[in-house]
């Protein structure tokens, strides 16, 4: 369960990501403990948290990582990160970006498209390399989650469809400078029900055998990231059910010989150990609202303004005072810019701070200048 210092964070300019190590550390074991069949390699993806100093920590446990951007290649070797444990996707790969993965011999592309296929088969041969490629295949699997972070649907723009998938592996095949390793899917994220990973292993195994048949075999399969947490409840599951998620595709996907097996999980190992902490700069007396007006706003932590989503609120300066209802908002001249309504929380004061919950992953990475704001920045607490 995370601690929050009070007298030491009332001293840090607000607001801030405060990251609990010692959560980040247990979550980081668990993996390790639950994946641990030899065939599985998991990759951070690094989409979710780039902070440095929790990239080390990630790196130093030994996981690999996924990147979507040359950016995020820099920032992982930087961390420390070994090329070959860099798998790379994105439906636009620029140039540069391609050029520097190259450079760099990174592990894997995972290839979205024929034309990004062909530009990287050019632009090897230009450099003299061998590009390692995955092919990502746009299963049709509907994950249940958000429309915005679902991604396996037909509708979707990412991947390959099942009905052009033979295409392309012939083409791939056929490239000079590519190496087809393997396929690759994802299929959403906050994905908290067994079901769409059980589904997502039924299409690779009949994939598999189907192109079994036809005498093509891979080296790997990559099933992406997309497990859930539990936003509601923090300290009740501050470690998801990594377990479960790893005996899923245990049980269920029929590795082939010497087959690996990747994953690319983002949320699930940072998003807990991280909190924001603001300040509350007035609590304001509607007629029929209590408003409690904070320091930080959707440009220090957008995803309840784009995607309707709930933090945990925690009153941490008066966690035993008197329950009261409250708005909390942020100062953004926006009306989304609210992280709960009629929040029941600790009686407020001008002055005391509030802890955003679970907002380790895809919190300070999205955090924007809106409004000429300053970025928040960081603290790091090992107990
Ligand atoms: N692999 C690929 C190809 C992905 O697109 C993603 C996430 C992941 C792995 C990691 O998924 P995770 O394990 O974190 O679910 N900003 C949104 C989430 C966007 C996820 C995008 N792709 C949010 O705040 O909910």
């Amino acid at each position: 369960m995370t601690r929050f210092p009070i007298d030491e964070l009332k001293a840090i300019q607000t607001p801030f990501y405060f990251y609990d190590l010692k959560l980040l550390d247990q979550t980081l074991n668990e993996i390790k403990r639950t994946a641990r069949d030899p065939r599985f390699k998991v990759h951070y993806a690094i989409k979710a948290n780039a902070n440095p100093g929790v990239l080390r920590r990630i790196q130093a446990a030994g996981l690999g990582v996924d990147c979507v951007s040359g950016g995020e290649i820099k920032a992982a070797l930087e961390a420390g990160f070994k090329n070959d444990r860099i798998v790379f996707a994105g439906v636009g790969k620029s140039d540069w970006e391609i050029e520097v993965a190259l450079e760099k011999e990174i592990g894997c592309f995972n290839v979205e498209s024929e034309p990004e296929l062909r530009i990287i088969n050019e632009m090897a041969a230009t450099m003299g390399k061998k590009a390692k490629i995955a092919i990502r295949v746009n299963p049709n699997i509907d994950a249940h989650t958000h429309e915005y972070i679902t991604t396996g649907l037909a509708e979707n723009k990412f991947g390959v469809n099942l009905e052009q998938l033979n295409d392309i592996i012939t083409l791939a095949n056929s490239l000079e400078c590519i190496q087809l390793e393997g396929l690759h899917f994802h299929i959403g994220s906050q994905i908290t029900e067994t079901e769409p990973f059980m589904m997502l292993c039924q299409t690779i195994n009949r994939l598999q055998d189907e192109y079994e048949a036809l005498g093509i075999k891979f080296s790997s399969i990559n099933v992406g990231g997309g497990l859930g947490i539990d936003y509601a409840n923090p300290d009740k599951h501050p470690i998801p059910d990594f377990e479960n998620y790893f005996k899923t595709f245990h049980n269920h996907l029929r590795l082939r010989e010497g087959q690996v097996l990747h994953f690319e999980l983002g949320r699930s190992v940072v998003a807990q150990c991280g909190s924001l902490i603001t300040k509350v700069l007035y609590v304001k007396e509607g007629i029929t609202k209590r408003f409690a007006i904070v320091d930080a706003g959707m440009t220090d932590l957008i995803r309840p303004a784009l995607y309707n989503a709930h933090h945990k609120i925690e009153n941490i300066s008066n966690p035993n005072g008197e329950l009261h209802h409250y708005d909390i908002v942020g100062p953004i001249c926006e009306s989304s810019d609210c992280f709960g309504k009629e929040e029941l929380l600790p009686s407020i004061s001008r002055g005391d701070l509030l802890a955003l919950r679970s907002a380790g992953a895809y919190g300070e990475i999205m955090a924007s200048q809106y409004n000429c704001r300053t970025l928040p920045s960081s603290v790091f607490s090992e107990k």
